[in-house]
């Protein structure tokens, strides 16, 4: 028998496996410790009343004969797909609703998606970036090129003189907070096009931009849908991330070798998955009605506020940050020379902060650190006045 050798060129653990570990043994050995969380970016607010009714429905049809349902379209129901479709004629995206396809997450898709694709492709990865692009990579034994991210290029890293056959973006980006304005992903869709080059683009952090100069899709670029996959979630927009519900476009004029990723992605999805539970989906589906729309911006404001507090807060005391304006994460470099374990020891044991070190997202993110808006106010505000006697 031989195994996937691939995977013994992994780190130990997944990175907020390993941070979740340390904050737990932390915890037990300081039981009165008040420890306040801003490493993974999990939500805190709780779903709006418009999905809590909705999932509320979904379980009364689901324990009633006449309207109880069995499996359902492995790609998505049609209602919640066409519900998607008008999210992205709001802005300015025609898609069909085929060329959607429901799922239990980006993170899951992220990775699935590389089954459409031979393992001699050269892949390219923003570093720093989330990390389930380089872990889902090494996994399957692809090449992986970096495309480096730093003070530099703002974080946003154009294409070069590289060959990629499969490109990563991430914008608004996780973790730096940076956005790619219209004109640099003009030259991604260019380079695509012009390489035959498919960018897999993650649109997890959408709803945070609030500048309608800034594209939050891909598809917002002519030419786009020739070259690109987009990957989103309700996790960040909704509070989804216990609930679990996201979705893939991929559009039908995504040819490569002739043949259509979208047909491709079908198959795999109906042969290896089974959808996204019917009750989710129409709590899904009304995050997308008008009320759940109005709803979902009263969280979004309290984590706009949130990044807004420790952006400030961290500028007051001089250190250098970035993001935190159309972006849950605020990005910002260790103090002192410090690395970015030694500085997240530093919070964690003197004023009982979590974040996440940047090396955790590549070596370009080694002396830096993210910080989440995903908490209450009150406990941000907490953490900005342990921040503050930190810098004293
Ligand atoms: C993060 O903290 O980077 C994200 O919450 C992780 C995720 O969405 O899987």
């Amino acid at each position: 028998m031989q195994l996937n050798e691939h995977y013994r060129n992994l780190e130990e653990s997944y990175l907020f496996t390993r941070i979740g570990r340390l904050v737990a043994a932390y915890g037990q050995e300081h039981p009165e410790a008040e420890i306040i969380r801003l490493g993974i970016g999990d939500v805190t607010r709780p779903l709006v009343p418009a999905v809590v009714e909705a999932l509320h429905r979904a379980v009364a049809e689901m324990g009633d004969a006449a309207t109880f349902r069995g499996y359902g379209d492995e790609q998505g129901y049609g209602f919640l797909r066409e519900a998607i479709a008008g999210y992205y004629q709001g802005k300015g995206v025609s898609l069909d609703p085929d060329e959607i396809f429901v799922s239990d997450g980006a993170k899951s898709d992220l990775g699935n998606i590389l089954d459409l694709f031979g393992t001699d492709n050269v892949v390219a990865i923003p570093n720093p970036v989330y990390p389930v692009y380089l872990d889902t990579n090494i996994m399957a034994g692809r090449k992986v090129v970096f495309l480096e991210a730093n003070e530099e290029n703002d974080f946003l890293p154009m294409p070069g003189k590289m060959q990629a056959d499969i490109i990563y973006l991430c914008s608004p980006n996780n973790p730096t907070g940076a956005v790619y304005t219209r004109s640099q992903l003009e030259q991604w869709v260019a380079y695509a096009l012009d390489h035959g080059s498919v960018i897999l683009f993650d649109a997890a952090y959408e709803a945070f931009i609030t500048d309608p100069d800034l594209p939050s899709s891909i598809y917002q670029i002519p030419g786009a849908k020739s070259c690109a996959i987009e990957f989103c979630s309700l996790s960040k927009t909704a509070g989804f991330t216990g609930t679990r519900c996201g979705y893939t476009v991929v559009p039908a004029e995504l040819i490569r070798e002739g043949v259509s990723l979208r047909k491709w992605w079908l198959r795999r999805q109906t042969t290896k998955f089974n959808g996204v539970s019917y009750i989710v989906q129409r709590g899904a589906e009304a995050v997308f009605s008008p009320t759940g729309q109005e709803q979902i911006q009263e969280s979004l404001k309290v984590y706009r506020e949130n990044a807004r507090i420790l952006r400030t807060a961290l500028e007051k005391q001089g250190v250098a940050c970035w993001g935190g304006i159309h972006s849950p994460y605020i990005w910002l470099k260790c103090p002192d020379g410090m690395d970015s374990w030694q500085y997240f020891d530093a919070l964690l044991h003197r004023c009982q902060l979590v974040g996440t070190p940047g090396c955790g997202f590549g070596s370009c993110g080694e002396g830096y650190f993210r910080l989440t808006a995903f908490n209450t106010i009150e406990n941000t505000r907490r953490a900005v006045e342990r921040l503050e006697n930190f810098y004293k």
